[in-house]
């Protein structure tokens, strides 16, 4: 499945905040390269700048310097419309707390995208369905969030992420308020989706999380300090070790 296809470079990234006292290096000169159907985890303590790196990925943030190329166009040269368009139609967002709206349906949250894009009633309720069915909730449809589980809310938001098709999925801490069951389901679900051909960038500061993706890059002070295969990365070696002395107990 995998095409190896370059779809996002970043070249010195840097994001500055200049509070006149001082100046924050967020992003203190980041290079990446992110090939389609990839499938990576962030990781990094509080403060090393993994969210501002998410929301200059997802485009809802610009860096001070850098060139970041998206399916191979420069972002940094866009105009904000420009930019506000590639956010709408190229990426997905999946957040800690779901970020639904309380008094829509399932169904109505995940058509939320589609009614900025401008689609009509039919097409926009044909593709939601076809998008909670996708992520398990087919029986879902007409509930609003406080009458699903965490896990289902998470899962509405994913088909809401999922419905223009983005070039990415973009999630900060997707399992960050479910518990370990549930956690292992929404995990089991990005397997999925990435079986599927979607390209997934995940932060999460958990190991066991970042396990399941097939790369894990770390974050500290605002620059890349690893970038492995998962199986290379000290958290892969430190969860084996776990299940070893588990099964030796
Ligand atoms: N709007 C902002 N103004 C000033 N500093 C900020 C702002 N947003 C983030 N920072 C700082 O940038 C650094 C990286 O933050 P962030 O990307 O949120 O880290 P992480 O997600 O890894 O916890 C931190 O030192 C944070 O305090
Ligand atoms: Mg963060």
């Amino acid at each position: 499945m995998a095409s190896n296809h370059v779809i996002i470079t970043l070249q010195d990234v840097r994001r500055e905040y200049n509070l006149g006292v001082e100046c924050i290096h967020a992003l203190d000169g980041v290079t990446l390269e992110l090939s389609d159907n990839e499938y990576v985890a962030i990781m990094g303590h509080s403060g090393s700048g993994k969210s501002t790196l998410m929301n200059v990925l997802g485009c809802l943030d610009r860096a001070t310097s850098g060139s970041y190329i998206l399916d191979g166009e420069d972002t940094t040269k866009m105009s904000d419309a420009a930019l506000a368009r590639v956010r709408n139609e190229r990426i997905g967002f999946v957040f800690q707390s779901f970020e639904l709206l309380g008094q829509l349906s399932a169904c109505r949250n995940v058509e939320m995208p589609l009614i900025y894009a401008n689609s009509g009633w039919l097409s926009r309720r044909k593709l939601a369905t076809e998008a909670l069915e996708r992520v398990g909730l087919k029986g879902r449809m007409r509930h609003k969030p406080n009458q699903l589980s965490g896990g289902e809310k998470q899962r509405v938001a994913i088909a809401r992420a999922l419905i223009c098709k983005p070039s990415i999925l973009l999630a900060d801490e997707p399992t960050g308020n479910l518990d370990t069951k549930t956690s292992r389901e929404i995990m089991d679900l990005f397997r999925q989706l990435h079986n599927e051909g979607q390209t997934i960038i995940m932060v999460t500061h958990e190991a066991d999380i970042a396990c399941h993706a097939d790369r894990i890059i770390r974050m500290q002070d605002g620059k890349v300090i690893s970038d492995l295969p998962t199986a290379e990365d000290p958290a892969s070696q430190h969860l084996k070790a776990t299940h070893t002395k588990e099964a030796q107990a």
